[in-house]
């Protein structure tokens, strides 16, 4: 992760969807004399960024609860009381198709705006196995609009919905309905890829999220998990053990975790807005990963509730100042580890013949740059698969 193979006077030529040369620029204007040139204007060119854990489906933003919080009620005490998760819940289940589709559209627009290329999106707020569906339908649907590659996973065991946790065996009917209602629904429509839970005390236990993801492979959806969040549950191992693709936000990862995903193939993906936004003055580990052998992506969490970040490259800044990566790490994080956590590594994330062109320039003149100078809209174009997502006039 040390090494982000920087290079100067090196071009890329893209041929439909793919790069088909990564060379020198004079070299690259001899070779295809007569294609179209894209200046960087010795700006950065660099692949586009892999966001490879977002909720970008959702109606309302949340802003009651981040004051709620600033006066000292903790998050899973909201979600006790019948807000958070549950409140998106209640606000999606109003919503049209159209509607979210339509909310939805303007975010990925601005990460595309930020150097993303990839996202990955999650259902999570429909918790009923009407809404989970049309969520992921919406999903679907944004995946064939464009102009970003989506990758869509099944979250339908983000929470125990409201209705189901106030009746007697009301957990356990739930999760009988995502196995045996969602997900051969999600299969037969190819609606995800990934199945994911929320694992924490007090939401998903260990034993359940083994259960619903077993399932999940069963019906071909490869295993993701929300993973020791705000408390240690053994969630880490667990994705470990799964084999899972990803273990996500980890702030609370407990040593054998961390040796666990260290040993495994599972990509441990920070999510360091999160718990900026949070305000639980913790981040995960992820100097004891590196250092441990584990590798680790970057992504924006991208939801209403602990993550309404949309700038993807804060996330840069943040790994740098507080989980402190070095500059080439977070590259790495955010392109290469992103791609591997959504099970493309040998597509996407990085300027390779062969890879596809999804790319970005950025106007910095140093790598190092882009986390340096936060806050700042450095991104001046970004492409997907060849497609333009975003140009700056
Ligand atoms: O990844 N932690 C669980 N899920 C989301 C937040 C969902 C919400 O609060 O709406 C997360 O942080
Ligand atoms: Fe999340």
């Amino acid at each position: 992760m040390r090494d982000a193979g920087v290079c100067k006077g090196v071009g890329i030529a893209v041929q439909g969807t793919q790069i088909v040369a990564v060379a020198n620029d004079n070299e690259l204007r001899q070779r295809y004399a007569g294609a179209t040139e894209v200046d960087c204007q010795r700006g950065l060119l660099a692949p586009g960024f892999v966001d490879s854990h977002t909720h970008a489906v959702f109606g309302a933003p949340r802003y009651a609860e981040h004051e709620l919080r600033a006066t000292g009620v903790p998050y899973l005490e909201i979600a006790r009381r019948g807000g958070g998760i549950h409140s998106s819940v209640r606000d999606l289940r109003g919503r049209s198709d159209d509607d979210l589709f339509s909310l939805a559209v303007p975010r990925l627009a601005r990460l595309a705006a930020g150097g993303v290329t990839t996202v990955e999106i999650k259902s999570g707020y429909g918790l009923s196995v009407h809404d989970e569906l049309r969520s992921l339908r919406v999903i679907k649907r944004l995946a064939e609009a464009g102009p970003l590659r989506v990758v869509p996973t099944c979250l339908a065991a983000h929470e125990i919905p409201l209705e189901y946790r106030e009746r007697p065996g009301g957990r356990d009917a739930w999760i009988a309905a995502i196995c045996e209602e969602v997900y051969p629904v999600v299969q037969r429509e190819q609606l995800a890829v990934f199945a994911d839970v929320f694992c924490e005390p007090g939401v998903f236990g260990v034993e359940e999220s083994r259960q619903v993801l077993e399932r999940g492979r069963a019906y071909g959806l490869r295993p993701k998990l929300h993973a020791d969040e705000l408390h240690d549950g053994g969630a880490a191992v667990l994705a470990a053990e799964l084999g899972a693709v990803s273990a996500d936000h980890l702030a609370a990862v407990s040593p054998a975790g961390i040796e666990a995903l260290a040993t495994s193939d599972t990509v441990a993906t920070a999510l360091p807005a999160t718990m900026l936004f949070l305000g639980t003055g913790r981040q995960a580990p992820a100097r004891a990963l590196i250092d441990a052998g584990a590798a680790l992506a970057l992504a924006s969490d991208l939801n209403p509730g602990t993550s309404p970040l949309q700038a993807f490259p804060l996330l840069l800044t943040l790994a740098v100042s507080e989980l402190r990566m070095l500059a080439a790490e977070a590259w790495i994080a955010a392109t290469v580890n992103g791609a591997a956590a959504l099970g493309l590594a040998n597509e996407t994330g990085q300027l390779a013949v062969g890879y596809r062109a999804d790319v970005a320039i950025h106007a910095v003149d140093d790598y190092r740059a882009l986390p340096y100078w936060f806050g700042e809209r450095l991104c001046c174009g970004s492409w997907s698969g060849g497609r333009a997502c975003h140009v700056t006039p």
